[in-house]
């Protein structure tokens, strides 16, 4: 059956108010770009008819501009699921205009297969290339891509010449079945490989193919600061005292690690320090900063869902091929993030917190406890299962008017049950095996920056000391609403809660 060539602005139209589309992608690599810019345009003319337009958008992780920012900014979402990135997506979320579901990365694929978010109509997937028998190959991201285009009645395709052929092969396609069938995943080392190297789909339902040029919108990171260096130092210097105790074996564990400038920092701290031998990862997202060790043989091996890297990097790896071919394989999200893998590898998994309370809950995904900063991504999937799990922050933001250790998070993520260690610029609170009460001291004594040192012993002092996980209610969220009324949570005044 012969491919129907389209062009972007043919494949929009074909897309109506109400569908929901279901997107190839994560992160920004390996988004469909071409049709979601064109389907803004459409959604703003009818915006001026008059007319109602807007839809659904499953995906992977974050998309880029062309997606979620046009889409946000002509008010074409109506639903979206899940992580995201995008700031006029972040604006439009706080102010109410989108409905915004942030779920687990692993449960995506899966909670679209059992219907809780509705019908996919169209999937739009980028490919490095695509066969008149249906075999579709993904470029820099598995996502939900094999989930969608099953469950899609129709599908798109975004033949995208900025990613070489050289992507095919990158990847390993495995959807696992749904209970009361489903199976072990067979992932017993991060380089198993349980899939195809493609898609396959019914090639009747592939209505157009879309010919593109569209480099990958991937953001680029701030190179590391004295900050980030030292929290990486700390996480690296944390890791090889566990290993040299025993703790972690001499082989050591597979690593999942978050994306961002203090993940950059933490992989380069462990990169260099040479006690610790070289390692492999299972993780989401490969950065700039694993290409580079995998080339210098510090990581034997990555495995994860999207390469997320700059331009260049990508294009390194596409014309290296030879030498990452055993070296990289790309998954869906419910098989890099997949709970069940995770346990069985035993992955050391480090995350960014934007506060943590005393006693180790964390949250990652809201600001001042309402407004949504991106997501959970991931963070969740690898934490509640890993052998040890790690959030890093630094102790203070905004120029030290704010303490990322609160006496009781203004949202939770990551529970007092799940996270392990809690390391900031300041130094490591090793929580395993700690009561409540003993995990305060250690995270007041480690990770606090020396502002708030003295005003979180005195909130300490508030409670009546003994109960299994001691508070002053009243208390428990003053430093947050003094931030809110005075812009400093320095000016906090406990005398008012005695
Ligand atoms: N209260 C208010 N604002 C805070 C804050 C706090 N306690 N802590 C940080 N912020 C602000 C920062 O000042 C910064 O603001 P700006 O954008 O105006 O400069 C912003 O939040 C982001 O902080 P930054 O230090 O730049 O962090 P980051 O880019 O490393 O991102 C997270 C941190 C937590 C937002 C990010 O890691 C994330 O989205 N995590 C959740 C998903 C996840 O863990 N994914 C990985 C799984 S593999």
């Amino acid at each position: 059956m012969a491919l129907n060539y389209i062009s972007a602005a043919e494949a929009a139209s074909l897309i109506k108010h109400g569908y929901n589309i279901g997107l190839s992608g994560f992160t920004p690599a390996g988004t469909a770009k071409a049709v979601t810019a064109e389907l803004a345009k459409i959604a703003e003319a009818e915006h001026a008819k008059g007319n109602p337009f807007q839809i659904g958008i499953f995906t992977g992780a974050s998309t880029g501009d062309s997606c979620d920012g046009v889409l946000s900014r002509v008010k074409a979402i109506r639903y979206r699921a899940p992580y995201t990135t995008n700031s006029d997506f972040r604006k439009a979320v706080n102010n109410g205009e989108i409905a915004y579901n942030d779920i687990h990365l692993s449960q995506m694929a899966q909670e679209v297969r059992y219907g809780f978010m509705g019908k996919v109509n169209v999937a739009i997937i980028e490919a490095c290339e695509v066969t008149p028998d249906g075999k579709i190959y993904l470029t820099a991201a598995g996502g939900i891509a094999p989930t969608v285009c099953r469950l899609a009645d129709q599908i798109i395709v975004e033949l995208n010449a900025a990613h070489s052929k050289n992507a095919m092969g990158l990847h390993d396609v495995y959807e696992p079945l749904d209970p009361p069938y489903r199976r072990e995943i067979p992932i017993y080392k991060p380089s198993d490989r349980i899939g195809l190297p493609y898609i396959q789909v019914d090639p009747k339902k592939i209505i157009g193919v879309v010919e593109t040029n569209w480099p990958d919108e991937a953001r680029s990171f701030a190179a590391a600061d004295p900050l980030t260096d030292k929290i990486g130092q700390n996480v690296a210097d944390f890791l090889a005292a566990d290993m040299k105790r025993g703790i972690i074996p001499p082989t050591f564990l597979p690593l999942q690690s978050g994306v961002g400038n203090i993940a950059n920092a933490v992989l380069g701290a462990l990169g260099r320090d040479k006690t610790i031998p070289p390692f492999e990862m299972y993780t989401e997202v490969i950065q700039n900063s694993v290409i580079g060790l995998i080339r210098e043989g510090r990581v034997k091996f990555g495995s994860a869902c999207s390469l997320t890297v700059t331009n260049d990097c990508l294009e390194g790896i596409y014309q290296d091929m030879d030498f990452f071919r055993d070296k990289l394989v790309l998954r869906p999200s419910e098989i890099s993030n997949s709970p069940e893998v995770v346990r069985r590898l035993g992955i050391i998994s480090i995350n960014t917190a934007i506060e943590a309370d005393i006693y180790g809950n964390v949250n990652s995904t809201h600001i001042g406890g309402t407004k949504m900063m991106n997501g959970i991504g991931g963070s969740g999937d690898f934490t509640r299962n890993a052998y040890i799990s790690i959030f890093t922050c630094p102790s203070v933001a905004k120029e030290g008017k704010i303490s990322a250790i609160v006496p009781m998070v203004s949202h939770m993520d990551h529970t007092e049950h799940d996270v392990n260690i809690i390391i900031t610029e300041q130094g490591v609170a090793d929580l395993r095996g700690k009561s409540p009460k003993e995990r305060a001291q250690a995270i007041i004594e480690n990770c606090v920056h020396p502002d708030y040192k003295n005003i979180l012993w005195d909130y300490l002092k508030l409670t009546d000391g003994k109960s299994q996980t001691p508070h002053a209610l009243r208390a428990a969220l003053a430093m947050h609403a003094e931030l809110a009324q005075s812009g400093d949570m320095k000016n906090v005044d406990w005398a008012q809660y005695k």
